[in-house]
């Protein structure tokens, strides 16, 4: 589902550019690209099609690592194509397109490419359905020297940014084409298998085994689709506005358990605070995932998944809120560029400024003002760049605090009334799309009606530590 709408074809209408479309039909279909155009990751996503819903259904066995079953891709494609590439790691058993069975093969230069060939080229603006059938044991799969499955004693976890689709389903791994998911994955009945949206139902075919039936109909990046399998306490109720909130916890969590359980149960309540500032949920449903496992904590759509180790000193709902955060900078409004990670995480990390002024913990202009002076001038801190951090940076901690700074002098620039209202309509404008810093640059200069280019270049685009605070401040 991309939300960019294609341009230039009703040129096509006049006499003259009849000429020019008889020459460009006479040349023969092409491949589609293997990359989607991010400027970070050449190779991430494909091009020549646009999915619109991945029916991902599995049969997983803890015990061995043998994951098993049949991922069935609804897409449309964008132009003519003899052959297309899904972005996959595992080893395929049969892809049929359209029905029909179809060559595929990996790319020898990079084998996390899928090169499909299907028996007739393909015309464009097409409906097409593509399965994969296929086997493996996901942990061996290295690709770029990395395993983002992680095998756990009980289970796993497919679970990591910018990737991890690779490792369980075939796709077009990128967040400009996100699609709505139906994933269904049957595990031994004393593993729960869990993921995003709404858990349509557990079924029953055979002794000893348990499916679990997960729904999705949001548009979802494909690194936010997730699987988490174990031995999980599994908690079901409903929030306040009637969602369905499923939250599983591993049970050797320790004595970090009843704090995850005492903020991640709070995550209705969260979100409650956050609509204040972003507008309306975008989703469907609720949750949590917590695991001594991961290592990270990531937003996950509609169910953020938390390693155990932010919970050991108590409560923490900074965490909370700011995985929540990301259910609208991220997962509801993606990036358009992974270069363009500030828009998902200077936000979240803001958002835990506005709940600790929220929460009697402090005011942002206090926050912004400690964390400001507490990086030197000469610290390394301050020559990675919020706004074009390099790859290699995407998670550096300047992303996350210089980039909350970056947020805290928007708003100290444009006023409370200004600030909140870019948000806000940045929220109902991009709603389960896409989008681009220069994109929210050119909203936020619209709404606050103030030229906001040297702003934007001190906090996000200049080497060093600004001479003053956001609140203004000399240093
Ligand atoms: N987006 C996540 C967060 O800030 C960070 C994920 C970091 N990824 C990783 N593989 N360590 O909550
Ligand atoms: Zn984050």
């Amino acid at each position: 589902m991309r939300s960019t709408t294609r341009a230039g074809s009703g040129v096509l209408a006049t006499g003259m550019a009849v000429v020019l479309l008889s020459t460009s039909a006479s040349a023969a279909p092409g491949p589609g690209a293997p990359g989607a155009g991010d400027v970070y990751y050449p190779g991430a996503g494909n091009g020549g099609y646009d999915v619109s819903h991945y029916d991902v259904r599995l049969t997983y066995q803890p015990d061995t690592d043998e994951l098993a079953g049949t991922t069935t891709i609804l897409a449309n494609t964008t132009q003519e194509l003899s052959s297309f590439n899904l972005d996959f790691g595992l080893k395929v058993n049969s892809v049929r397109v359209n029905n029909v069975p179809a060559d595929f093969a990996n790319d020898a230069a990079d084998p996390s490419e899928l090169v499909v060939t299907p028996k007739n080229a393909l015309a464009a603006d097409q409906f097409l359905t593509i399965a994969v059938e296929y086997a493996d044991t996901p942990s061996k799969v290295e690709i770029d020297g990395l395993t983002a499955w992680k095998k756990t004693p009980d289970g796993a976890l497919a679970v990591d940014e910018p990737t991890s689709s690779e490792w369980w389903f075939p796709a077009n791994d990128h967040p400009t084409d996100k699609a709505t998911y139906d994933v269904s994955v049957e595990v031994p009945d004393d593993a729960a298998a869990i993921s995003n949206g709404n858990l349509v139902r557990k079924t029953k075919q055979r002794e000893g085994w348990t499916r679990w039936n997960w729904r999705s109909t949001q548009p979802q990046a494909t690194y936010l689709t997730f699987l988490a399998v174990g031995a999980f306490e599994v908690l079901e109720s409903t929030t306040p506005d009637g969602q369905p909130f499923i939250t599983a916890y591993d049970p050797t969590l320790g004595p970090n358990l009843p704090a995850a359980k005492g903020s991640i149960e709070r995550t209705p309540e969260a979100v409650e605070f956050l609509e204040t500032a972003f507008g309306p949920y975008p989703f469907e449903a609720q949750g949590g995932v917590a695991t001594p496992h991961l290592g990270f904590a990531l937003e996950n759509q509609t169910r953020s998944v938390y390693d155990g180790e932010f919970f050991k000193s108590g409560t923490n709902m900074s965490v909370v809120i700011h995985e929540n955060a990301h259910q609208w900078f991220g997962d509801s409004v993606s990036l358009g560029q992974w270069r363009d990670i500030w828009l998902n995480e200077g936000f979240a990390t803001y958002a835990e400024f506005l709940w600790s002024e929220h929460a009697g913990e402090g005011t942002a202009d206090e926050l912004a003002e400690y964390l400001y002076n507490s990086y030197p001038a000469d610290d390394p801190f301050w020559q990675v760049l919020p706004g074009d951090p390099g790859a290699e940076n995407q998670f550096d901690g300047a992303v996350y605090d210089r980039g909350a700074l970056a947020v805290h002098a928007l708003r100290k620039a444009v006023g409370e009334e200004a600030f909140f209202e870019i948000l806000k309509t940045w929220q109902e404008q991009k709603k389960g799309g896409h989008a681009t810093l220069d994109e929210f640059i050119a909203l936020s200069e619209k709404i606050s009606g103030k030229p906001l280019f040297d702003l934007y270049q001190t906090w996000l685009f200049t080497k060093g530590r600004p001479s003053a605070s956001p609140n203004g401040q000399p240093s």
